[in-house]
């Protein structure tokens, strides 16, 4: 996989190694291990299909007869206690933001996790795969590859492969049914595959957009790479796990809070890209106004929710409403008063460095919260709200709405609604409390920059095709084995550029650079004010240095970008150069990331006559001791200790960004048909 090489960067003068996400290469442990956890995820819901031995294996494996091969009897019991009684049944839907069916995720997870080795695991997964629900199942068993000791840096199948239903809107699943029909056969580029194409538009083209502007950005909610990003992002620090048990990250509050920042602010910029100005706000007594109508349906037939636009919030959802607003009042209470009611009653300050992950983890309700009793989980009650969702008839009987699925969650506006809500609501209300940083705080005179420019930045149209077989239902195992159907799509994507810095230093040393992109005129094209507008910059990069005394040329490529990666190979390609590997004939490479932010979306789509925007540019020598990033999605980074977002986390009020360590710069983004590009570039 042609993942980041190295984040580090090229530099003329100050020269950087990279001691984190090293290239390595796959022995044969790790190879097996990685062909086994591809073999149990191809087809899910046909198992008896498509690898009878595995199938029988997995049917004649008895969890209770082997219960000393769990590390956690309790788990394993508890798991057992479940099963007899009956867990969700093959073919239903399943979501975790339901209570029983969270249970029986748990449960299963934990199952996984407890396999006191590799292949008590395997075994575990081969039975779980004939006898759970097939989404329980993929989703237990993408947390527990991510968690597991054993399974560090296993790549996993693309998610929107796994799951093309939450990906792809029904007409193209419809025609991808039948495939052979509406299909255009193209084998040639795809080896010895029968290769059918189904072109797929972003959904909306058949409605009138007289009173819908929302639409304009379906290429971006609507973007596989931006909703597999989420579904990994929620993956790395589940909700429904305690950190100390399971290693999550413990800063996790805090992330929660800015990754769901970061999103917002990028929506925001592509809204500008598309004359849409500002994200409305809303109130849990009046109507909504965005609609958002999803032709999307479930595997199972049954459709997503829609929500009309200017929707009153239904009767049903009242009883949410209420505890929402008992909830939201409380955490404003705590950010106001500058403490937050544990479990025991003592009161604990937030205006520490652990303030804010605090903060983050009562507002998402995980199991870090310190009072989830108290707190409740505004981040699950919204959802329960603006998602539309019905009421099901019986626990197995639900319809969840695109806000109850991960991989869903972005292509329904009221997300971002939402998440603008918590940053204005909480998170800037918190950072509002915290006063601004004093000039001695982000001005270091001992660091200039000289001169940053940025290459011409031009996006783009670009097709790409995505396998989605492994997710449908086959016929027969041979056809499994010859047929791809893929489904091909324009999708955002730039040329590549590169940032091109000088900056002069007093002395050797270490140095952080940050990169944030944000607006520069509104809709209206006022020109926007930084204190106002800071709140709306996105943080391209992020990364480390060393400096040498005088004179440091630094250019940065976008494709090392901090947070990105570029798309995922299609699994078919995947699994075939593990095979290689495994015969001795081709060596495979991997690193510790098994997923990013896409790199095709760092740029905000431009104008055909440019579209301007601001770069904030700032660099920081890096004091005391480094923050080891580590994450199992993400992969390990190292970053100075400031804070997310730093220097514009806080209010920035009549301060002027205006020392020589920082620099703000118009930039143009062009945007170019395809046509045009292939002529002139
Ligand atoms: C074992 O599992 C149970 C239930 O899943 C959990 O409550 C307990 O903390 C686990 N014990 C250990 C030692 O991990
Ligand atoms: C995509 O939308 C255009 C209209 O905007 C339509 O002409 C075309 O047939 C659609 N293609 C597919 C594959 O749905
Ligand atoms: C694979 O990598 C090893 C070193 O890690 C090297 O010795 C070997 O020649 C490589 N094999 C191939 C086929 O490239």
């Amino acid at each position: 996989m042609q993942l980041l090489t190295a984040l580090a960067v090229v530099a003329a003068v100050g020269l950087v190694t990279a001691d984190y996400n090293t290239v390595k290469v796959a022995d044969k442990e790790f190879l097996l291990k990685q062909k086994k956890i591809y073999n149990l995820l191809y087809h899910v819901s046909q198992p008896s299909l498509v690898n009878p031995t595995l199938y029988e294996e997995g049917r004649s494996y008895k969890i209770e007869a082997n219960i000393d091969s769990y590390t956690n009897t309790t788990a394993v019991k508890n798991f057992l206690y479940l099963y007899e009684y009956g867990m969700l049944p093959r073919g239903e839907l399943c979501s975790i933001y339901y209570q029983k069916q969270l249970k029986e995720t748990e449960a299963l997870f934990r199952l996984f996790y407890y396999a006191k080795d590799f292949d008590t695991f395997y075994k575990t997964a081969l039975w779980a795969r004939v006898y759970m629900n097939e989404m329980n199942y993929i989703y237990s068993f993408y947390t527990a590859v991510t968690r597991r000791e054993d399974t560090r840096f296993i790549q996993l199948p693309p998610i929107y492969e796994m799951y093309p239903y939450a990906f792809f809107n029904s007409e193209v699943l419809e025609k991808a049914h039948h495939a052979k029909l509406f299909g255009k056969l193209d084998s040639k580029k795809f080896g010895n595959y029968n290769t059918y194409i189904i072109p797929a538009n972003y959904s909306g083209w058949y409605m009138s957009h007289e009173y819908d502007i929302e639409h304009k950005l379906n290429y971006f909610t609507e973007d596989i790479g931006l909703n597999a990003y989420y579904f990994y992002f929620r993956l790395d620090n589940p909700f429904w796990l305690k950190s100390e048990e399971f290693g999550l990250q413990k800063w996790r509050g805090s992330e929660y809070l800015y990754g769901h920042k970061l999103l917002m602010t990028r929506y925001y910029l592509e809204r500008l890209s598309n004359d849409v100005g500002k994200i409305e706000d809303f109130d849990w007594h009046n109507k909504f106004y965005t609609g958002y109508y999803p032709t999307m349906t479930y595997h199972n037939g049954v459709p997503l929710p829609q929500r009309p636009y200017l929707s009153k919030f239904p009767y049903y959802k009242y009883g949410y409403i209420k505890d929402l607003d008992d909830m939201e009042s409380r955490v404003s209470g705590a950010i106001d008063s500058g403490f937050v009611l544990d479990a025991t009653g003592k009161l604990i300050s937030i205006y520490t460095p652990e303030g804010l992950n605090i903060l983050g983890n009562i507002i998402e309700g995980n199991m870090d919260s310190c009072n989830r009793d108290f707190y409740g989980s505004i981040d699950l009650f919204a959802r329960k709200i603006l998602g539309f969702n019905l009421e099901p008839s019986t626990p197995y009987q639900i319809i969840p709405s695109a806000l109850e699925l991960y991989g869903t969650s972005m292509r329904d506006p009221a997300f971002y609604r939402l998440y603008k809500r918590i940053f204005k609501f909480y998170y800037y209300r918190y950072k509002m409390h915290q006063k601004p940083y004093n000039k001695d705080e982000i001005i270091y005179p001992e660091l200039k920059i000289e001169s940053f420019v940025v290459d011409k930045l031009i996006t783009y149209f670009d097709q790409f095709d995505t396998s989605i077989n492994n997710g449908l239902m086959i016929d027969n195992a041979e056809e499994a084995e010859s047929t791809l159907i893929k489904v091909r799509q324009y999708r955002l994507n730039h040329k590549p550029f590169s940032f091109h810095l000088a900056i002069n230093a007093e002395k050797p040393m270490k140095a952080a650079i940050r990169i944030f992109l944000g607006p520069k005129f509104d809709i209206h094209h006022k020109p926007l004010d930084l204190a106002e507008s800071a709140k709306y910059f996105y943080e391209m990069d992020n990364w480390i240095v060393d400096l040498n005394a005088g004179a440091n040329k630094i250019i940065r490529n976008s494709q090392d970008c901090s947070f990105v990666i570029p798309d995922p190979e299609p699994s078919e390609v995947f699994y075939k150069k593990v095979l290689k590997a495994l015969d001795g004939s081709e060596n495979l490479s991997y690193t510790e990331r098994l997923y990013g932010f896409p790199e095709r979306l760092l740029l905000p789509k431009g104008k055909k006559e440019g579209m301007p925007f601001q770069i904030f540019v700032y660099v920081s020598p890096v004091e005391g001791e480094m923050f080891p990033y580590m994450s199992r999605v993400f992969g390990g980074n190292k970053f100075d200790n400031k804070g997310l977002g730093f220097p514009l986390d806080r209010p920035v009020f009549d301060f002027r960004y205006d020392g020589s360590n920082m620099m703000l710069k118009d930039i143009i983004i062009y945007h170019k048909d395809e046509m045009e590009l292939n002529v002139t570039y």
